[in-house]
């Protein structure tokens, strides 16, 4: 843990670090004064824990923000360099996204929608996913994106909790050559939902669909939409969206986020962790259905007014070069990926990279994940050229932002490979045992964090007693993310996964109990546990072991097919596993708790250790024997 790397950008501001420890309350009033607001706040923070309000009393608008702000100064500049998977292109400038933005803003509100009305978004990565975004902030309407790789069962049940009006989607949108339906889903899915009162349906692939009583085509929509609407003025605290996430228990969990405060939290994370400036151009290889793509790609560089790259595709679309060929044809100074993604590009060599002219960059960052030392010195070395600092950033869905990061765009600190560095100003965050008291330095133990900030989730929708058990009730009026950390001798924080049932799939997150309750409804599965064992792409890969019903003859391989399949279909191909295992019983405690660890650590090839809790030795037995003979 002794290497450092000494770059940096000469930004030296320690009177914003001594600020925020003196006041962070007052140090966050004035981070809020970046924004426009409609009218200024009265009270900086309400804090009854666990709600906080941020700014109150203050009135404000996400999309005035994001583009009202620009349209004197940026009119004529790209804020979105969209690239389809096709070889398509795109430019929008801020003055085009402020018109098509004001249009579909008055498409929505023709369709009906009112302040505080849900309008689920389930679109390909195509700039009318943001526009809609930015639409339903602009008169309060709340965004739920669904990401376009969930299938059926997710989408309803996310529409089915956020009980939204409208359905925003398209016939179609190209994945790695192929093109994904999403319309015929979301026909499945919402079929029965009398409160669903219109599908707005984009056209992208021209694949044919059916078309229902519900459904209308944005083009006909936008055709006679009139190009003025003004923004609404919300409170802070308006619910701008809900975003869907997984939890330890159940179903996801919808992750509200509100306005002030988040707009504030994003504004300045981009400007310490990036140090955007004008001329930069950024990009973020984030699927918008994730929350680093709600953040980082539509609110955060638009809150700047920075020209972005948006790109619809797979990264390794049509082969392992496409993401360089994208940094060197638009001159990228920023680029922020993920672990998984790096590892991916190190497998397939230098030579891939190293062919390609990536002198623009000047910034490279990553998220969603622990990044190995090993893969981070790559990315230093072979697509930094040793002149970038590494912004390894942790944060959250429920976070809304960065929270622990390096920050080159204020200050220069020595940057160590696998460590997030500190958190950023504002935030104060320990490591603590079971009990919350803090562990010695290099002791791995939980991270918690002990304030409010101004980006943290307003509630889980519709459940506050859920929100309330889920993140304050481990430790008294601290924050619980469910995150392993260690802090070394020189304070510097290192992440080291999840500390619950939560597992982390090529950076994408998954609940162990999301898969288990999709595989038990199987007519062929009595029970089942899940788990994730260490990959060396993906982070993380699934492993199921299914116990069948009783009388239950199929033969074993089709019975893993249909389980494959459905998990396909339910949930969608990111939560496929690597190995389904067929066992008779599943390792219990006494109390009948599923030992997940045990199968984790059979599943891995690692030694089992204590298993004095187990209620039948025998199950442990029988699964070594079918995971080393498969
Ligand atoms: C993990 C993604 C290590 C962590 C923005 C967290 C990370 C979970 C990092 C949240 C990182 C995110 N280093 N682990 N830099 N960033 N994580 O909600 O376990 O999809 O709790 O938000 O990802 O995942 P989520």
């Amino acid at each position: 843990m002794s290497e450092k790397y000494d770059i940096g950008l000469g930004n030296n501001n320690d009177d914003l670090r001594k600020q925020a420890n003196s006041d962070f309350v007052s140090f966050w009033s004035d981070q809020a004064k970046n924004l426009l607001w409609f009218s200024t706040w009265q009270k900086t923070l309400d804090w009854r824990p666990p709600f906080a309000k941020w700014f109150v009393g203050g009135k404000i608008n996400a999309s005035y923000n994001a583009l009202d702000v620009h349209q004197n100064t940026k009119y004529d500049k790209p804020a979105i360099l969209w690239e389809g998977e096709n070889g398509d292109s795109r430019i929008l400038t801020y003055g085009d996204l402020f018109i098509e933005v004001q249009k579909f803003a008055n498409v929505l509100k023709s369709l009906g929608v009112k302040k505080g009305d849900r309008v689920t978004i389930y679109l390909p990565m195509v700039p009318e996913l943001p526009i809609t975004m930015l639409a339903c902030a602009r008169i309060g309407a709340i965004h739920t994106v669904i990401f376009s790789g969930f299938s059926v069962e997710s989408i309803r049940d996310r529409i089915d909790d956020s009980k939204s009006k409208i359905v925003v989607t398209a016939d179609g949108g190209y994945r790695r050559g192929k093109i994904v339906k999403l319309k015929e889903v979301v026909d499945e899915a919402i079929h029965d939902f009398e409160f669903v009162e219109h599908v707005v349906v984009l056209e992208r692939t021209k694949n044919k669909i059916s078309i229902l009583p519900k459904d209308k085509l944005w083009n006909d929509l936008m055709a006679t939409a009139s190009d003025s609407c003004d923004a609404e003025k919300l409170d802070s605290d308006h619910p701008l969206y809900i975003l869907y996430t997984s939890g330890t228990t159940g179903k996801p969990k919808g992750v509200l986020h509100g306005t002030g405060g988040y707009l504030t939290h994003l504004y300045s994370t981009f400007k310490w962790a990036f140090d955007i400036k004008d001329s930069d151009i950024f990009f973020c290889t984030a699927d918008i259905g994730w929350v680093t793509g709600h953040s980082y790609v539509v609110y955060a560089p638009l809150l700047h007014g920075a020209t972005q790259i948006m790109y619809e595709g797979a990264p390794d679309f049509p082969d392992m070069s496409r993401m360089w060929h994208i940094l060197e044809k638009y001159r990228v100074s920023i680029f922020y990926t993920t672990p998984t993604a790096l590892r991916m590009f190190m497998k397939f060599g230098d030579d891939i990279p190293n062919s390609f002219n990536l002198s623009s960059l000047r910034l490279l960052g990553t998220v969603g994940e622990p990044i190995n030392p090993e893969v981070w010195r790559w990315y230093y070395k072979i697509i930094g050229k040793e002149k970038c600092p590494i912004i390894d950033t942790w944060w959250q869905t429920e976070t809304g932002g960065i929270m622990i990061s390096p920050l080159p765009g204020l200050e220069t600190i020595p940057l160590k490979p696998g460590s997030a560095t500190l958190p950023i100003p504002g935030i104060d965050i320990s490591v603590v045992d079971e009990f919350g008291s803090e562990v010695p330095p290099n002791t791995k133990g939980y991270l918690i964090i002990k304030n409010p900030w101004p980006g943290m989730l307003l509630t889980l929708w519709g459940n506050d007693k859920k929100y309330k058990n889920v993140y304050w009730s481990k430790y008294s009026n601290c924050y619980y993310p469910g995150d392993y950390a260690l802090k070394d001798s020189d304070g510097y924080l290192w992440l080291l996964g999840r500390a619950d049932d939560i597992l982390k799939i090529a950076g994408h997150r998954i609940g162990t109990a999301e898969l288990e309750s999709c595989i038990a409804s199987d007519y062929s599965v009595a029970e089942s546990a899940v788990c994730g064992i260490p990959d060396d792409i993906k982070g993380e890969v699934i492993i199921v072991f299914a116990v069948l019903k009783d009388g239950v003859t199929t033969d074993k391989t089709i019975l893993e097919k249909n389980l494959f399949n459905k998990i396909r279909t339910d949930i969608g191909p990111i939560a496929t596993p690597k190995q389904i295992y067929f066992v008779s019983k599943l390792p219990k405690t006494r109390s009948g708790k599923i030992m997940r660890r045990l199968l984790k650590s059979i599943a891995s090839g690692e030694k089992i250790g204590d298993t004095s809790t187990l209620d039948d030795p025998s199950a442990v037995a029988e699964i070594q024997k079918i995971v080393t003979q498969i």
